[in-house]
């Protein structure tokens, strides 16, 4: 049945940037779809009160884990901490990922540059390797990253930084869903819109309303379901693939 297809019984899953905004969100969703979840997040009382409340309300195995995924081998031991605790590493989500503040490119210091790249770009890749690592062994996985309409389209405000970073990782997600497909491992990709999270910069609100064909912002919850279907036997034919979740806003 199809509805059974979407299951995540016995599966263990691992989502970063989990200790709040579209992470927990998308930690909750697998869980709530039968998986045990690993809570990381650089964030550790986030990541703790995430891990507990998902436990709570689903019954299902949670660890919580202090990571910053632009450290190599910090990202190598959250996924050692998973395999340990759970026995192995079925499902990633690459979610965690910052935006320095929207300035042009003269303002924009090295520091800024590196510190943008380190996290969304590094950190997925620290992220990719350290999951593809234990997972070959396996014959199976799913990798989910995160990307952003920023990855696609040219915001008006200027983001040059953050824009060439999820671009990266949407290509990244391409490559990687072609080269680790022979391994029974599935890449793909969510690429938001503008989400309600609670560090949203102001600057975005006119400019998306201005432009999408919706009347809202996307929630956290939005994602879920493309989550659950990524993460599921479900999307088995989909490879190296996004799916975009903006309200519309890409396609004007
Ligand atoms: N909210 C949006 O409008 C939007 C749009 C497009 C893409 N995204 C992407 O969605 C993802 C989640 O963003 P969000 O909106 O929920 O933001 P958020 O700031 O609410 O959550 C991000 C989480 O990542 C964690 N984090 C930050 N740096 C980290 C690091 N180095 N190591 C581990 N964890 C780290 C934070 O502590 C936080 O819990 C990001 O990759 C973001 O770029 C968000």
């Amino acid at each position: 049945m199809i509805l059974d297809r979407f299951k995540l019984d016995g599966k263990n899953a691992l989502v970063t940037g989990a200790g709040r905004g579209i992470g927990r969100a998308l930690a909750f969703a697998l869980a709530e779809a039968g998986a045990n979840v690993a809570v990381a997040d650089i964030l550790e009382e986030n990541a703790i009160q995430t891990a507990k409340d998902i436990a709570e309300a689903t019954g299902h195995k949670t660890i919580a884990i202090k990571c910053d995924i632009a450290n190599a081998d910090e990202v190598k031991a959250m996924v050692k901490k998973v395999v340990d605790s759970f026995g192995k590493l079925d499902i990633a989500v690459n979610n965690a990922g910052i935006s320095i503040p929207i300035k042009g490119i003269l303002d924009v210091s090295p520091e800024e540059w590196k510190k943008q790249m380190d996290i969304n770009l590094n950190g997925t890749w620290n992220c990719l390797k350290a999951e593809a690592e234990v997972m070959i062994p396996n014959g199976y996985g799913k990798i989910i990253n995160t990307g952003s309409i920023c990855g696609h389209v040219i915001w008006p405000d200027p983001q040059l930084p953050y824009s060439v970073s999820k671009a990266a990782v949407i290509h990244m997600t391409r490559a990687a869903g072609a080269e680790l497909i022979k391994h029974g491992i599935r890449v793909n990709c969510i690429s938001p819109g503008v989400t309600k999270v609670a560090d949203l910069f102001p600057e975005v609100v006119d400019v998306f309303f201005k432009t999408a064909p919706i009347d809202r912002f996307g929630s956290p919850a939005d994602h879920q379901g493309a989550v659950v279907f990524l993460a599921s036997e479900v999307s088995d034919f989909m490879v190296g693939q996004e799916i975009v979740l903006d309200g519309g806003y890409t396609i004007m």
